[in-house]
């Protein structure tokens, strides 16, 4: 039994094979090939913040694999109602695999550890691995390749951007991260996250220089400036990393073939402009989409 709390729980080659059957399941869903690979099974999910895209690519994954979703909000009162050890107990004795989007991420911890099913992490305050797995499926699918390409970070170096390092790190492609100073990875930060695992082509750059990162970037990937939980500093962060906005000059700066990704939800006219999300070479509604044919590469590897 495994868990998916961090990419760190899984190898490089556990990653390349879960992108595979990812890449099989969503062919096969294109051509309307039936397949419930995962009958009977059900996926519990508890919800601390909001979601789109978390939230409907596995309930509808979950169903169209042939097994149930349910979701529970924050009535079920994690740590407060009930210890995270009876949560993890009960809901293990019924649900096959729990995905879990905490307001912090020792709470999934916790749940891993007392779960006799999997435990996904669906974002928690310092990473997002479902998010960073589906995005190298999708840069797969544009690049056919990891190795030799460069990902530019511009913004918060949040938890996208850890756990997009980590899955830079794992497949060998180069990373750099433009963050003002004081929303910088720091160096124990960095090795903490990145830890053993690295593949070589691993680079990692930090700068608080956004023109520096996009140079020669493939990919330029940005995240919103405030983080869910963070609201009470929007005023402060808009006013710090105005100068990060991913706007039509600084796209250009990357090469000419690059692509432009967000995790979503967009701030629209903050930290990117209408003219850079919406040209033809921002790619962030199939990003979304692959979120479905990743995690239900995740869900049967984890489950079968
Ligand atoms: N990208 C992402 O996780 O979106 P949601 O917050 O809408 O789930
Ligand atoms: N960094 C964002 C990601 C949302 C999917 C947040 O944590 O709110």
């Amino acid at each position: 039994m495994r868990h998916f709390v961090t990419l760190n729980d899984i190898t490089t080659e556990e990653f390349l094979h879960i992108l595979e059957l990812a890449k099989n399941i969503k062919r096969e869903f294109k051509q309307g090939m039936p397949s419930a690979p995962l009958a009977g099974k059900v996926l519990a999910m508890i919800f601390e913040k909001p979601s789109l895209r978390t939230r409907v690519s596995f309930e509808a994954g979950m169903f169209q694999l042939g097994g149930l979703a349910m979701s529970l909000g924050e009535e079920i009162g994690f740590g407060k109602r009930e210890t995270a050890k009876d949560i993890a107990q009960v809901l293990s004795s019924m649900a096959d695999i729990i995905m879990f989007r905490a307001l912090a991420h020792k709470s999934i911890t916790d749940l891993a550890q007392y779960s006799t099913s999997p435990v996904i992490n669906g974002l928690s305050d310092t990473e997002h691995p479902c998010q960073a797995l589906s995005d190298m499926m999708t840069i797969g699918e544009i690049f056919g390749q990891f190795q030799g390409l460069k990902l530019a970070w511009v913004g918060d170096a949040n938890n996208v951007a850890a756990s997009l390092l980590q899955a830079s790190a794992k497949l060998g492609m180069k990373m750099s991260v433009a963050a003002p100073k004081q929303f910088q990875f720091d160096s124990a930060q960095l090795e903490q996250i990145v830890g053993t695992s690295r593949t070589p082509g691993f680079e990692v750059e930090l700068t608080d220089d956004p023109a520096k990162a996009v140079r020669d970037a493939h990919v330029v990937y940005t995240d919103v400036w405030v983080s869910m939980g963070q609201e009470s500093e929007e005023a402060s962060r808009k006013e710090i990393f105005a100068p990060y906005q991913v706007n039509g000059e600084l796209f250009s700066a990357a090469r000419s073939d690059a692509v432009f990704l967000h995790c979503l939800p967009a701030r629209r006219g903050l930290e990117v402009t209408d003219a850079v999300i919406d040209s033809p070479q921002s790619q962030v509604v199939l990003q979304a989409e692959n979120r479905l044919h990743a995690q239900k590469g995740l869900l049967v590897w984890l489950l079968q």
